[in-house]
């Protein structure tokens, strides 16, 4: 048996229960089920009543909403849509005044090791001159700006400078390729970029600004007329006369120049666009507006990570992502907690870097994926003096988990060696699209289960139904939806709206649900979820989201060489899923180095086209691919050669049963 399908079988009789003890409940903002459920039964009794109490008592609005929520244009929801507020002086002025105004907003660690911190009043300064700096290059209220930028003091300032002047950003994960931004770019409508000469990572010079340069040298960017560059290292970039200006030069321009006003927007600006992978090729602009988000990203906070002053707050994940959004750039300063932003990664001078930060900065709340657990874990199993045992994990209080399904055996690793037993792991499911958190244990509150999102935040109506939308009963697979809106839902695709209603509330279902996109499970004893994988065709690896057919797309624009491929996942011990290509060449089947070697340039080139990310683990060349006798490929098929199962599906349907034993080789 694999070790994948071990860990699905015990996740399955997982009878393990970890009840939070009193150092959990004790003083917790939801203390106990009684007080979750309190606050559930609210939501369901005055579900409007309810919003309107937590949005008055956790968001600063400068004209206050008469109106919650507006159903009129369903799915096109609306939260709070005559209010008007601004996210950055919400994450930043509101703090001033307050004793939070000299406490340390973030903790900078350099990838070098290198530390600087900065107050909440200083950070405010510094986004506000930089708001300036964006307002004196003609950048207003409504525009789209791309932020391509390495994790920075920087790069936070630089989405709260947008939000500050109401611009929507729209930021693009620094490993993406220029073909990717370039695409990108167009969708937005972005007017600039905002980027870093070089990022550092690993004890190398990655460089971004020319990137940006070859993206927009692809063609089609006419709307880009600035490109801001923050110079990271001393190295030079290439300028772009009329175009492109230093932060240093920008800034000096609007030197002298006082506070920013922060620019009220309407609760349903968009706040910004972040491109994520769906079941097509072209990925998706998920938008989010301004009120509704930023009233979870605190409020989630709050809950989920049972926030205290005192804290020191971690989470790892990238300003690219939607977590490093909502737990790094708003939701930790609406809070107004202290947090560690690490530039680098996890493995670099050695594999303890994380648990030694966690030693060096008191870190209390640490919040990361199960790739870099299961991955840290291996480096500890073979390498004693990377073992978290090595450092003081004292401080620790509560643990989290995000992105992809924890197996129960990476939990328990994570309880036992950096939890020591004491921490909550907090194993929260939610996507690009929910804004924040909407399936989670409450750390002083809810019994864990390992390898269990257990259950939903008040107010998140989650139910698993199967493709009429029907109910199903504890115990019964389903797919996962949420029956009523929350205020930080996508609101639209951008540019697509019609893509947004066919994705996510399916007429079948009756046009008003959304639909996750991955199956669930409650189980039968505690009604708790289990997250049972993507039912769509969106592959995740190492927590990170790809559409098959993007791959795909990448694989068959090397139109010279490739005829036809198709995509599918396999499991993977440390990266969740693997990406495997199926593909068929121009040329014929290659065998022995030859396809080796262009197994190796068609990686490269979906690097090139897409990002190192999206790089098949796997490529079988084949004659042909295994298709249906109307011409559609079978991958079904292709997940059991990919998975290295032996097929038991039924082939009769199949045009040409002997491909299978083809691809099944290697090469
Ligand atoms: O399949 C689910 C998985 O990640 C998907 C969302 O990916 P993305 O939009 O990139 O956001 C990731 C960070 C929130 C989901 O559809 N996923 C996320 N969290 C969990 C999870 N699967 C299981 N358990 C989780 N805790």
């Amino acid at each position: 048996m694999s070790s994948t399908s071990k860990n699905i079988e015990s996740v399955l009789v997982e009878t393990r229960v970890f009840p939070p003890d009193n150092r959990a409940t004790q003083g917790a903002r939801i203390s106990g089920m009684a007080a979750y459920e309190a606050l559930c039964k609210e939501a369901e009794t005055d579900f409007d009543g309810f919003w309107t109490r937590l949005a008055r008592e956790n968001v600063q609005w400068t004209k206050p909403f008469t109106r919650t929520l507006d159903e009129s244009k369903a799915p096109f929801y609306q939260w709070f849509g005559d209010g008007e507020l601004n996210a950055s002086a919400n994450c930043l002025d509101k703090h001033i005044g307050t004793p939070t105004e000299d406490k340390t907003a973030i903790i900078f660690e350099a990838d070098d090791g290198a530390v600087t911190k900065i107050t909440y009043k200083d950070l405010l300064t510094r986004v506000s001159q930089f708001a300036n700096a964006l307002k004196a290059q003609g950048i207003q209220k409504g525009d789209r700006v791309i932020v391509y930028m390495p994790m920075t003091i920087e790069g936070v300032i630089a989405m709260q400078a947008c939000a500050r002047i109401g611009a929507t950003h729209s930021v693009v994960f620094g490993g993406f390729s220029a073909k990717a931004l370039q695409e990108r770019i167009i969708d937005a409508g972005a007017v600039a970029v905002i980027t870093a000469n070089y990022q550092l990572r690993g004890g190398k010079e990655l460089p971004l600004k020319a990137i940006v340069d070859d993206g927009i040298a692809l063609g089609g960017c006419t709307t880009i007329k600035t490109v801001l560059v923050y110079e990271r290292t001393l190295t030079d970039w290439k300028r772009v006369e009329g175009r492109d200006i230093s932060f240093t030069e920008a800034l000096a321009e609007v030197e002298g120049q006082g506070l920013c006003p922060p620019e009220p927007v309407n609760a349903e600006h968009p706040l910004f666009i972040l491109y994520t992978s769906g079941s097509t090729g072209k990925p998706k602009g998920v938008q989010h507006a301004t009120g509704g988000y930023l009233l979870w990203a605190k409020l989630t906070m709050d809950w989920t990570f049972d926030l205290r002053p005192e804290d020191v707050f971690w989470c790892t994940a990238d300003i690219g992502w939607i977590t490093g959004h909502t737990y790094v750039a708003y939701g930790p300063l609406a809070a107004g907690a202290t947090q560690v932003v690490f530039e680098g990664i996890p493995t670099y001078p050695h594999a303890g870097r994380f648990w030694q930060m966690v030693e060096k900065h008191r870190v209390t709340i640490f919040y990361t994926a199960p790739t870099a657990i299961r991955s840290l874990i291996k480096a500890a199993e073979s390498d004693e003096k990377v073992h978290p045992k090595n450092w003081d994990l004292s401080s620790l209080r509560i643990l989290g988990s995000v992105g992809e399904p924890i197996n129960p055996e990476a939990w328990m690793w994570y309880h036992r060696n950096i939890g020591h037993e004491r921490c909550p792991i907090v194993d929260t499911f939610w996507q690009t699209e929910t804004g924040g958190h909407v399936i989670t244990p409450l750390p002083g509150a809810t019994p864990l289960v390992p390898g269990s999102c257990t259950l939903p935040l008040p107010g998140i109506m989650a139910a698993i139904v199967d493709e009429t939308g029907k109910d199903l009963p504890n115990g019964a697979g389903g797919m996962l939806v949420i029956k009523r809106p929350w205020p930080s839902m996508i609101r639209t695709i951008w540019n697509d709206p019609e893509r947004f209603k066919k994705s996510y509330f399916p007429e079948e279902m009756g046009g008003t649900i959304y639909l996750a996109g991955d199956g669930a499970v409650r189980s039968a004893d505690r009604g708790y979820f289990r997250i049972t994988g993507r039912i769509d065709d969106v592959l995740n690896v190492s927590g990170h989201r790809l559409g098959t057919m993007e791959i795909e797309s990448a694989l068959v624009s090397k139109t010279d060489l490739v005829a036809e491929a198709a995509v599918v996942g396999r499991p993977d011990d440390v990266t969740g899923e693997a990406v495997c290509a199926f593909v068929v060449l121009k040329r014929g089947r290659p065998s022995g180095d030859e396809a080796k070697q262009i197994a190796t340039d068609l990686r490269n080139w979906v690097a090139k086209e897409i990002g190192p990310i999206a790089k098949p683990k796997d490529i079988r060349f084949g004659d042909n691919l295994p298709k249906t006798r109307s011409g559609k490929i079978m991958r079904r098929l292709l997940r059991s050669i990919a998975k290295g199962e032996a097929i038991t599906q039924d082939t009769s349907t199949l045009e040409n049963p002997a491909i299978l034993e083809q691809l099944g080789q290697a090469y």
